[in-house]
């Protein structure tokens, strides 16, 4: 973990409200599992505490956050530049283990929102060990999907939106039965992952990432306390076993 001012490489939006941040620097290099995130601080003096954004994708020399604009501070960052300096500390948290994975096992990879962006990288490093993957895809409606072309580059996708206007309707539940996997990964809203712990409660290698407001991102200040206060989203996830943690 290091503060690092990280260079704007690019910055434009990919879907509504949805933008793709592309940073350089060393930090990228300490980069080395998909799952962990990076803490930003707004240049914005007033809005003190930084911001935990995934890591959607990590490559030679950069790293490549997604961001969907919710507050004032995501708005700013809608304003960086190509050149600008972004004060930036990571890389933070316990991201996805593979180690347990052997080449046979059928992977599926279920995300909503923009909870969809860490599992680019994770789908990269899964399909580099050669498993065959089944991506299960939520949005609210078409205007909100991104990054479908890059997925369909490394398994099968199964898009649902809330509204039908692609792929099924409905939630992510909706297509649980199409797909028979022995190792499940997820992240998203808190329904999405109560919906996975209790579909795939027959499974070992189930792994969920929560999403939570944090203040540190460091595993001081316990403002990321998991459900049942046992463990702290930042430091000791964001990425948990299924019966790890209670969500
Ligand atoms: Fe401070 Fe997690 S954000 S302990």
């Amino acid at each position: 973990m290091q503060i690092e001012w990280l260079e704007v490489v690019t910055n434009k939006e990919v879907a509504h409200n949805i933008f793709e941040l592309t940073l350089k620097g060393k930090m990228v290099s300490n980069m080395n599992r998909s799952g962990q995130f990076l803490h930003i601080k707004m240049k914005d003096p007033s809005l003190v505490l930084r911001r935990p954004i995934s890591i959607a994708s990590i490559d030679d020399e950069t790293c490549t956050l997604l961001y969907r604009v919710v507050g004032k501070g995501t708005l700013e960052m809608t304003e960086w530049q190509p050149g600008d300096l972004v004060d930036t500390l990571g890389p933070l948290g316990n991201g996805f283990h593979l180690d347990f994975l052997k080449r046979e096992e059928e992977v599926c990879i279920i995300g909503g929102g923009i909870g969809v962006a860490p599992l680019y990288e994770l789908g990269k490093e899964v399909h580099a060990r050669g498993n065959k993957i089944t991506f299960i895809l939520g949005f609210a409606n078409a205007d909100d999907i991104y990054y479908l072309e890059e997925f369909k580059q490394l398994g099968a996708v199964i898009v649902c939106t809330d509204d039908g206007s692609a792929g099924l309707k409905g939630h992510v539940g909706v297509a649980l039965d199409q797909v028979n996997p022995t190792a499940v990964f997820a992240c998203g809203p808190t329904p999405l992952l109560q919906l996975v712990q209790s579909h795939f409660s027959h499974l070992e290698h189930v792994y969920l990432s929560l999403e939570e407001r944090m203040a540190c991102g460091i595993g001081a200040c316990y403002g990321c306390d998991t459900k049942d206060k046992k463990k702290r989203v930042c430091s000791d996830g964001p990425v948990f076993q299924k019966d790890e943690v209670m969500v």
